[in-house]
């Protein structure tokens, strides 16, 4: 055993039997981060607070809420929203930061995508990432059942079919999953489980390797620029601050990143005030019913660019059903980010997108047929809005097929210079 000593302290006596004078070493004060990034490499510390505020709000709401199909209805829109003092807060800043946390989720991405952080040591980075984001959106899906309206009944019915699309195991997979024939009370507590427990302790752990995983590799910079932390580090411990090229992460990095955090708090707090009801579908303020169809079911926005894809082929095409096609496509546009560090044949060089031309224009043709297709998830899918939905998913499917060719291209005429030569 190591020898103990009077402490001279409360943090020397926990250091004794913890080593946290070490962990806080290694993990804040001297975890360096590169001088050269902008408000955009705060995003991974905002989702961490839009996090905390999901877990700190939904265990407001348990409280009151009943995983039964006879009573949740009612404990969320009665109970929690008129009975319980400021339950109606608390629901609103549980729906608006899961809205909001996906809309930070794709700029995160979005920003990786951009600057290459996704390659070259930075694999398990993404994959982790993109394991999170999977993770949200079960979380989120779970969720949104919770109310037992008539969005969450359908969507619910809506998703857990998708599965029997799956060759042999299919329909007995359906009923597997929902835990009845139907979506039932079976299905309603199971989920409630995977979204109170299971997924929660799954994200906590995803993001301790998330975390972790960027130890090695280091944080990706404005330029891409390689460098050697050691040394940066050393210039830094010297004294030599202008003149090196990181700062530890606590206090300088973490500190700007609170000054973000404030600006993205603020406005998040905008909308619980001003504007929650985006956030909320009004056909879900009506009980779940069975017998009832909506004329118009779909998902929450963050989903609605994969359930376009989904719906994207909406005719037979050599005598594949419509459907079959339609949920190929979807499988394909849910797998193909996780593999985006394998797809960019351009492995040895990291350059943000402004120095790779055809990445470039890979990457905002990419950007602006997602927007498209996430604006036309929402409208019904007849005459010319299918035609548009069918071209933003062809669009998507053939820019992730181009990725390996261009990337080659880029690797072969060294493009990542500023110019093909
Ligand atoms: C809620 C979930 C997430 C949390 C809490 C989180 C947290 C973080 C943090 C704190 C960083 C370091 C600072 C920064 O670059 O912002 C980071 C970096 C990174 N994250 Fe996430 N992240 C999450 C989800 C994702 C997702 C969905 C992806 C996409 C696949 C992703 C990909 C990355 C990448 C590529 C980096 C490295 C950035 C660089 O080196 O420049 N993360 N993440």
């Amino acid at each position: 055993m190591a020898e103990i000593r009077k402490a001279t302290g409360f943090i020397d006596w926990l250091d004794q039997r913890l080593a946290v004078n070490k962990f806080i070493k290694v993990m804040m004060t001297e975890y360096w981060i590169p001088k050269n990034i902008n408000f955009l490499w705060a995003m991974g510390v905002v989702l961490m607070v839009l996090f905390m505020i999901l877990i700190v709000s939904g265990i407001f709401l348990l409280m009151y809420y009943k995983p039964d199909i006879n009573l949740a209805f009612d404990s969320v829109n009665y109970t929690i929203m008129q009975e319980v003092e400021y339950g109606w807060l608390w629901r609103h800043i549980h729906g608006v930061s899961a809205s909001v946390i996906f809309l930070v989720i794709y700029i995160h991405m979005f920003t990786g995508i951009y600057y290459g952080s996704y390659k070259k040591g930075r694999e398990i980075i993404w994959l982790t990432g993109m394991a999170l984001f999977g993770m949200f959106s079960a979380e989120a899906f779970s969720g949104y059942m919770l109310p037992w309206g008539q969005m969450s009944y359908w969507a619910a019915q809506v998703i857990t079919n998708l599965f029997g699309g799956i060759p042999f195991i299919g329909e007995a997979l359906v009923v597997w999953i929902r835990g009845d024939f139907l979506v039932a009370d079976a299905t309603l507590t199971r989920f409630f489980m995977l979204h109170v427990l299971l997924l929660p302790l799954v994200i906590l752990l995803l993001i301790a390797v998330h975390f972790y995983s960027l130890r090695v590799p280091h944080v990706n910079n404005q330029e891409s620029e390689e460098f050697d932390f050691e040394d940066e580090a050393k210039k830094y411990l010297e004294g030599k601050k202008v003149e090196s090229k990181v700062v530890p992460f606590w206090p300088v990095f973490l500190s700007k990143d609170f000054f973000v955090v404030g600006v993205a708090l603020t406005i998040f707090f905008y909308l619980v005030c001003f504007h929650y009801d985006f956030a909320m579908d009004p056909i879900n303020f009506e009980p779940a019913n069975n017998m009832k169809t909506p004329a118009h079911i779909y998902p929450e926005w963050y989903f609605l660019w994969s359930y376009e894809v989904l719906r994207g082929f909406f005719f037979d095409i050599a005598g594949v059903a419509a459907m079959d096609i339609g949920l190929a496509a979807f499988g394909f546009a849910n797998v193909i980010f996780m593999l985006l560090p394998f797809l960019d044949r351009n492995t040895d060089h990291v350059a943000p997108a402004h120095k790779r031309p055809l990445f470039f224009v890979w990457f905002w043709l990419l950007l602006i047929d997602m927007i498209v297709l996430t604006v036309y998830g929402k409208l019904p899918p007849t005459g010319n809005n299918a035609w548009v939905g069918f071209g933003a998913t062809i669009t998507f499917l053939v820019l992730f097929i181009l990725l390996p060719i261009i990337t080659k291209m880029e690797a072969n005429c060294k493009c990542n210079t500023g110019g093909c030569k």
